[in-house]
């Protein structure tokens, strides 16, 4: 009784927070635009310039191959299970994409980590995603910066990455552009199979969910590539943080937009300084009403979201093999070994979805485990057809 009343209280409190009347824009595209770059500004907005270059401390890398050991199996057949590095700040971007390890043939890879490229498609049109990578690099100046998210304007926000108005249809304006200005980047996304242009696999709110991403890559039989030894054509997932945090099941979608938690409020000016909110002392404070232990609360989450993510992908290795082993026998007819590869396409991509989300549970925990429920169901569902 007295934990009902609570979670009543705290739940008119969430209602009683401000939310953002203001809409997202899109940019204007076809205009001849030059990138005004960030040093540019740095004597209108020091303190936000100053906040902005401090990313340049967020230069920690992690192999996540080394540390998720199932992956070089599970992402066999692309260069992921080989070159997966952790994320780190905005301001690697470029280096961190020419450096990967993995092959880039076009210039479609630049899409989230350059203004120059961003305006390049803007001015354009879709034909600047096939050029090629070299070509581009050479016309890059800096990572993802002030023209991402404010176009020229250098303190309104403005949605330049106009492939998110696009998969929000009539929702767009609905969004607050606070979060919109991340969504840009912060998505599941894929490159359309003719265009190779970056496109998001939904058209609303509604469609973001995982149930309804998969259903659309099922009927467009899409594929990022195919497993070489099952012959399973794999979706790879990219960090759907958006998805993930808007979706349903969310405790602070309507409340908290994502600079809320990622950006702190300083005295006089936001901070450019993209973190995690465990790191900044701000951010805690503005948290603290309700989350005395936010640190510990979210280790705690992100611990019971990380374990069955290991427990699940380890399934999902063995699952890998058996039908690797199985494909090469002579005992599967060829409709037995689809059955499975069907499962087993779709276990991975709940699986993944939760992988590559980079707040390990933090931001849904209720979708995140919906997801690995589905995983886990799927991936039991294709090892209880294997034969003795
Ligand atoms: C133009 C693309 C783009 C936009 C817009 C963008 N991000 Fe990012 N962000 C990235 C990329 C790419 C990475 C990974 C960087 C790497 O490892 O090279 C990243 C990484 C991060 C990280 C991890 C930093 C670390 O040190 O681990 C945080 C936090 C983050 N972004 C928050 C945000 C927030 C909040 C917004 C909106 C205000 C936002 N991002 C908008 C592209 C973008
Ligand atoms: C209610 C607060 C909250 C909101 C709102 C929020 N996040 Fe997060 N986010 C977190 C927490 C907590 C973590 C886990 C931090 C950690 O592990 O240290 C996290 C982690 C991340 C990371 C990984 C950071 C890192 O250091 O590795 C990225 C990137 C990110 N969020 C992006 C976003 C984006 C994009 C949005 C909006 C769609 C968003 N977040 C909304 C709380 C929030
Ligand atoms: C990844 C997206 C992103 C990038 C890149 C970015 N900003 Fe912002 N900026 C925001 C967001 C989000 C806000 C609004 C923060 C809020 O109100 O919560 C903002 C707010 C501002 C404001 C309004 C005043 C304030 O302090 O809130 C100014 C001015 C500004 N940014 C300047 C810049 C400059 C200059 C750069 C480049 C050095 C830059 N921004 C890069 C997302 C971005
Ligand atoms: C008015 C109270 C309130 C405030 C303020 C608040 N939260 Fe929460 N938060 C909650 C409640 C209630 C829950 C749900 C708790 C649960 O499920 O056990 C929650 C859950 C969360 C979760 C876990 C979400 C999930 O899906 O499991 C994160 C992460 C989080 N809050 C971060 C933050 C951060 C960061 C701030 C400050 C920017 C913040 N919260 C401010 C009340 C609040």
């Amino acid at each position: 009784m007295k934990k009902i009343l609570t979670m009543a209280l705290i739940a008119a409190m969430l209602l009683s927070i401000a939310v953002s009347a203001q809409a997202a824009t899109a940019t204007a595209t076809g205009a001849g635009v030059t990138v005004i770059k960030a040093a540019d500004w740095a004597a209108t907005y020091p303190e936000i310039y100053a906040s902005y270059e401090k990313n340049a401390e967020n230069e920690a890398v992690f192999d996540h191959v080394e540390e998720y050991p199932m992956i070089a199996t599970v992402y066999e057949g692309m260069a992921f299970n080989k070159f997966y590095n952790s994320a780190r700040g905005h301001y690697y971007t470029v280096q961190d994409v020419t450096n990967t390890g993995r092959p880039h043939a076009l210039a479609n890879c630049f899409t989230c980590k350059t203004p120059d490229f961003t305006a390049k498609v803007n001015n354009e049109g879709v034909s600047a995603y096939t050029i090629a990578f070299e070509d581009m690099l050479a016309q890059v100046n800096e990572s993802v910066s002030c023209y991402n998210c404010h176009a020229n304007t250098g303190n309104e926000l403005v949605v330049t990455h106009t492939y998110l108005a696009d998969a929000m249809g009539a929702d767009f304006e609905k969004l607050n552009p606070e979060t919109a200005s991340c969504a840009q980047c912060h998505v599941e996304y894929y490159f359309a199979p003719e265009t190779k242009a970056v496109t998001l696999p939904y058209d609303s709110m509604e469609t973001m969910h995982p149930d309804a991403i998969l259903a659309r890559f099922e009927e467009m039989q899409f594929a990022d590539y195919t497993n070489p030894r099952t012959g399973v054509k794999q979706i790879k997932v990219q960090h759907p943080e958006f998805e993930t945090y808007m979706g349903k099941g969310s405790v602070h979608a309507a409340q908290f937009s994502c600079a809320d938690c990622h950006m702190a409020k300083e005295e006089g000016y936001t901070s450019h300084y993209w973190v995690s909110p465990l790191q900044s002392e701000t951010i805690k404070a503005s948290c603290v009403a309700c989350h005395a232990d936010l640190e510990g609360f979210v280790k705690g989450i992100q611990a019971k979201a990380e374990e069955r993510t290991i427990a699940i992908g380890t399934k999902l290795e063995t699952l890998t093999n058996k039908l690797a082993d199985a494909v090469a026998s002579s005992s599967y007819t060829e409709e037995e070994l689809e059955a499975i590869r069907s499962l087993n396409r779709k276990g991975q991509f709940y699986w993944d979805f939760v992988f590559v989300e980079n707040s390990e549970g933090a931001h849904n925990s209720r979708l995140t485990h919906e997801c690995l429920d589905k995983a886990e169901q799927l991936i039991d569902e294709a090892l209880a057809l294997f034969k003795a």
